[in-house]
């Protein structure tokens, strides 16, 4: 991953300056960088900010795995950058799901997965990865109270370059687990580092709203909730608010 690396100061979003390039034919583990962006987008059509001061990536990848696993392309992405973050600054960042990484109960890194596929065949997939490194909070502000930086955290900037390397590197290591079909290594590993299992939740998703315990994640990434009336809901997409205890 990162081979080739392209860098550019400000463009609209990684993600669509890839998808061009990828579609011009890109090879897989290709890079785009920028260090602003001026329309960048989060999960279900939500803006994302992105000023100076961040980790704004994303990487094609032209994964080999049967579609109805793709979800855990961003199983592996957040694993990587939660691990990136707690190796390199001993942070305590975890994974809330579906894709974000929170310090505390503070956003501070999301992923964003699209794919171009025709049936059940992948052409490539864009993997966007957004991490608030840099950033003050005043500026993180302007999103919500519950976000936060790297530095903020800290009390001081950091250097992004060996926290991207990182990244890159966590990632490419599950991705390769993820095309030797080594699931289960994946989902324990997600477990491992999630924020809300046995927690009480609120789900949203497009068509309702409830609240349960996170019992599970199953070998595709979905959630198992189980509700107050016992039953048992399996979320494929959607929000997740963790409840107090
Ligand atoms: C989310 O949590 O909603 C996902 C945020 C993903 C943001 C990254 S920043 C790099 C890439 N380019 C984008 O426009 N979005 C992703």
């Amino acid at each position: 991953l990162g081979s080739p690396l392209w860098f550019f100061e400000t463009v609209p979003s990684t993600n669509d300056v890839l998808k061009q390039r990828a579609e011009q034919g890109a090879p897989e583990g290709s890079v785009v960088m920028a260090a602003a962006q001026t329309g960048g987008r989060g999960r279900l059509g939500r803006s994302w900010l992105s000023p100076r001061g961040g980790i704004w990536a994303t990487a094609v990848l032209k994964p080999k795995i049967p579609i109805d696993r793709v979800f855990m392309i961003t199983m592996a992405g957040s694993i990587a950058i939660a691990r990136a973050i707690r190796k390199e600054y001993d942070l305590g960042a975890l994974i809330k799901w579906p894709n974000d990484i929170y310090i505390g109960d503070s956003k501070v890194a999301g992923l964003l997965l699209e794919l171009s596929a025709e049936a059940d065949v992948i052409h490539y997939a864009v993997l966007g990865m957004g991490v608030d490194v840099n950033i003050s909070p005043v500026e993180l502000s302007q999103v919500s109270t519950h976000v936060t930086s790297i530095s903020a955290e800290l009390g001081h900037d950091v250097d992004r370059a060996p926290l991207l390397a990182r990244i890159l590197r966590e990632f490419e290591g599950r991705y390769l687990l993820l095309e030797a079909g080594e699931y289960e290594a994946i989902v324990r590993e997600w477990k491992s580092l999630s924020s809300i299992m046995e927690r009480r939740v609120r789900i949203n998703t497009l068509k309702s709203s409830f609240e349960g315990e996170a019992i599970d994640i199953d070998e595709f990434g979905a959630l198992i909730i189980r509700k107050d009336n016992g039953r048992i809901e399996r979320v494929i997409a959607g929000d997740c608010i963790q409840q107090e205890p």
